[in-house]
């Protein structure tokens, strides 16, 4: 079955063709220049994008992909969770695309997708992950089930428990910020420009992660719940006792413009927010960035390990964009390692920040178990949950 996935879930308006499982294009168009001067994504600049760009990604999906729109056998759509106003551009097209062609739609939850992009095959059929795949590659293995999923994005950190396809059970999830979201707020605080995460991950190379004593939290709480906002809290604390006090840099304001509070230009990114924040010299940025990621992981490490005990799986699946953070990645291999658990994550860069090709191939499974939607039913859904 050929299968077009769309996915503008929030500041990627994204396009997939797929043959089965097969990725034959996957497109990502970004906004992320739109939304970085003011330090986050702004919902109707990215509604706005979105609709500017939908019908051109999906002419270049299908170019890539080298098949016609005619040939489509199902339509696919991320209807939640997400942006309202961002959702709702793709939800449309989709809906005007099978009405046209008298095609079915597959409605998919957009954190179902970042889990199923560990199930993708590359445009030749060769799965991407060939041990969650059985010998001759033709099946996922039935043995793989139950196993662990760890959602770590933007808006969620959560661990999910797999039994077979499309059966989750969440089981943990964070009770505050998500840890992409601290990721992004810490690297607010230290003035460092919008998405945080990959700025956090290249300073933090070069500091050193034992100089300040952050808290773990929920270290000893027996549930696989996390939470993010403390650290966050403790990170300021630190920040504003090593820091001095400097009004922010507003690029609509003349004069006042202090020097960044760290000279590496193409990082720097400035932000509209007038509240201060606090001057710190290179080697302290470094060293926050290094001493918050490393406890943000060591957070992780903990339920996952707690989750690890209590369900006896024998791989854990990873999936989001925080995903794409080698630190994490790295010392999560190590530690399940120990435990005879293998990590797995998608293995493809597209696959891992918000992309429709995930999209697609979850669409791929839910269609084979005939979950088509009603389009005159069809709403996005925000707050969706597995
Ligand atoms: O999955 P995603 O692309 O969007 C959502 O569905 O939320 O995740 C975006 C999040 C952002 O918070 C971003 O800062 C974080 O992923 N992120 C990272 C890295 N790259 C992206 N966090 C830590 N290290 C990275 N290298
Ligand atoms: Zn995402």
């Amino acid at each position: 079955m050929k299968i077009l996935a769309i996915d503008t879930s929030c500041d990627e308006t994204s396009v997939a063709v797929s043959h089965n499982d097969s990725l034959k294009a996957n497109i990502i168009s970004s906004q992320i220049e739109f939304h970085t001067k003011w330090g986050g994504v702004v919902p109707l600049i990215a509604q706005r994008n979105h609709q500017e760009k939908i019908d051109i990604v999906i002419k270049k999906a299908l170019q890539v992909a080298k098949v016609n729109i005619e040939d489509i056998d199902i339509f696919a759509v991320t209807y939640g969770p997400g942006l309202a106003v961002a959702l709702e551009v793709g939800i449309k097209k989709i809906k005007q695309l099978a009405k046209k062609h008298r095609k079915p739609v597959v409605a998919v939850d957009h954190m179902a997708g970042h889990l199923y992009a560990n199930f993708a095959r590359n445009r030749n059929s060769v799965p991407l992950n060939p041990i969650l795949f059985t010998k001759d590659q033709s099946l996922v293995r039935k043995d793989i089930f139950p196993f662990l999923g760890l959602l770590i994005s933007g808006g969620h950190t959560e661990i999910i428990l797999i039994e077979d396809h499309l059966k989750f059970s969440k089981i943990g999830e964070t009770l505050d910020d998500s840890i992409g979201e601290a990721f992004d707020k810490v690297a607010n605080m230290l003035g460092l420009g919008y998405p945080g995460g990959p700025i956090i991950e290249e300073l933090a190379t070069q500091g050193d992660e034992h100089r300040f004593d952050l808290p773990i939290a929920m270290k000893n709480s027996n549930d696989l719940n996390f939470s993010y906002s403390g650290l966050k809290t403790a990170v300021l604390r630190v920040i504003k006792e090593l820091g001095t006090e400097a009004p922010r840099y507003d690029p609509q304001e003349k004069e006042g413009i202090p020097e960044p509070s760290l000279c590496i230009p193409n990082l720097y990114q400035p932000t509209l927010s007038k509240k201060p924040i606090y001057k710190l010299n290179k080697q302290d940025i470094l060293d926050v960035a290094a001493s918050f990621q490393c406890v943000a992981y060591k957070q992780l490490k903990n339920k996952l390990l707690k989750a690890i005990a209590r369900y006896k799986t024998e791989f854990v699946v990873i999936g989001g964009g925080v995903v794409a953070n080698l630190y994490i990645r790295r010392k999560l291999r190590k530690t399940l390692g120990r435990e005879g658990v293998r990590l797995i994550h998608p293995q493809n860069k597209k696959l891992v920040s918000d992309n429709a090709g995930m999209i697609a191939v979850s669409a791929y499974y839910q269609a084979l178990d005939a979950q088509f939607v009603d389009i005159e039913e069809l709403d996005r859904k925000p707050r969706l949950s597995l």
